[in-house]
């Protein structure tokens, strides 16, 4: 590669990068270079433990054999066909395994490139469906505060970030919000599901009568929110939300793109939390990260309430150029593979309780006011440095890890962890004590903060 890696590189300039501050990372580039198993290898040719599965995709482990040879194998027999009203036998075969794979009732799934696509495809299923049922006045689409659904217009109006909505001045219409889960008071550092707040649930009820129920389309939640600090569901509250959403007739969507394919032990978090909803919404581990897909599973009534009509009618007006494409259904076929193969989901079932042992173990570092977890995924939330830079601890650690080795994510003022499932103990180990030698120096100032 003719890649000039040197740090100050005229080069980085034209790549303008993803949720990424690019003059604070032009300015000191982390670059990985390759990877195998838990670690990359970065520009320096530094092994670096991968403490969140690249972004929470790679669960079967970086460069599986498996997804690699299913690949190669797709890539040297058919590279692209369309799926509008033509197919090939890999999407049908995805389809097949990956609807076998999840729990019984989602009988149908419609494939994406994203997670974002994946829920704005759950999002237009849900409100085609009402329509199709001679439903159209419900058009209201309920999330939840601190809920994050992708950057679509649609994902980033039902999310419950306000800055993705407010840098843009614009969201959809027909849309409401429930209060989230997080409450230090009665919560924190609780070990899984905390044993308050089923209660919350009810807040949907509230949202419901404000916009009159027969007017509401669906509701949309991540079982675990992931990207706004690791936020478990108190124990209950998603039955609770099951039952008035049955109650009024409302869809119930579950963002699984990142609790799906095993973060929870299984391949769906429903069955984790023993609560179905009508549509799961799914991408990254989908395929181990190594190529782009997202996938929204169905129900048979959704399936079939779309199914009337002329037969050479297109049923639901909607799809992407890849939706199914070829190499991207050989990894998800490979993926299910090496799942069976490498025991992945009773390596995550076995790891679960050992994680949650050794991230609870910096409760007393410097800093950490919370410590929350669910399955093989966990959140440090640190004590805001200032009003001004209330990130600057959590950059700093990210970045210091980086130096001494290991890849954690932060988001606002939360460290998150989330390897891959085919993680150790050792290798848990690992991870949680650097983290946990990293608070200890920027507590006593060994560390200096790393500046925006
Ligand atoms: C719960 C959830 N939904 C949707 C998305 C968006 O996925 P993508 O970045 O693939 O569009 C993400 C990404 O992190 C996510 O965590």
């Amino acid at each position: 590669m003719s890649y000039d890696f040197t740090k100050t590189s005229p080069a980085h300039e034209q790549f303008w990068m993803p949720f990424t501050p690019q003059r604070l990372f032009k300015s000191n580039p982390r670059m990985m270079v390759s990877a195998d198993g838990m670690y990359y290898t970065d520009q320096d040719g530094k092994k670096i433990l991968d403490g969140i599965a690249g972004l929470w995709c790679t669960n079967a482990g970086h460069n599986h054999p498996k997804i690699k040879e299913a690949m190669k194998a797709q890539i040297d027999t058919l590279d692209y066909a369309p799926n509008f009203q033509y197919g090939h036998p890999t999407a049908f075969e995805a389809a097949k395994r990956l609807t076998d794979a999840m729990p019984d009732p989602f009988t149908h799934v419609f494939f994406s490139n994203s997670g974002s696509e994946a829920v704005d495809t759950a999002l237009k299923i849900a409100l085609g469906y009402q329509r199709a049922k001679g439903d159209g006045q419900r058009r209201v689409l309920i999330g939840r505060e601190r809920g994050y659904h992708g950057v679509g217009f649609g994902g980033i109006s039902v999310g419950g970030i306000p800055y993705t909505c407010a840098y843009f001045g614009q969201r959809l219409p027909d849309i409401d919000h429930i209060v989230h889960t997080w409450d230090l008071e009665h919560n924190a550092f609780s070990k899984g599901e905390p044993e308050w707040g089923a209660h919350l649930a009810d807040d949907l009820l509230n949202t419901i009568y404000l916009n009159d129920p027969s007017n509401i389309a669906a509701v949309i939640i991540e079982p675990v929110a992931g990207s706004t600090g690791i936020l478990p569901p108190p124990k209950g509250y998603l039955k609770r939300i099951r039952e008035i959403c049955d109650e009024y007739g409302i869809l119930l969507i579950f963002d699984e793109v990142v609790t799906a394919f095993g973060r929870m032990g299984e391949m769906s978090s429903t069955t984790y939390f023993d609560v179905m909803p009508d549509i799961i919404v799914s991408a990254k581990g989908l395929t181990n990260g190594a190529v782009p897909m997202g996938a929204t599973f169905v129900t048979s009534d959704i399936y079939d309430t779309f199914m009337n009509g002329p037969r050479e009618i297109i049923e639901l007006m909607h799809g992407y150029t890849y939706s199914g494409h070829p190499l991207a259904c050989a990894a998800a076929i490979g993926t299910l593979d090496a799942f069976e193969e490498d025991n992945i989901l009773e390596n995550a079932r076995k790891m679960m309780p050992i994680f949650e042992e050794a991230v609870h173990s910096l409760k007393d570092k410097p800093y950490v006011m919370d410590i929350r977890n669910c399955g093989m995924i966990a959140g440090v939330q640190l004590e805001n440095y200032s009003d001004d830079d209330p990130m600057l601890r959590t950059r700093t650690a990210s970045y210091e890890l980086f130096n001494r080795g290991a890849v954690i994510r932060y988001s606002g003022p939360t460290m998150q962890l989330s390897p891959s499932l085919t993680i150790n103990e050792k290798e848990i180990d690992q991870l949680v004590t650097m983290l946990g030698d990293v608070l200890d120096d920027i507590g006593s100032g060994k560390v200096a903060g790393v500046l925006a």
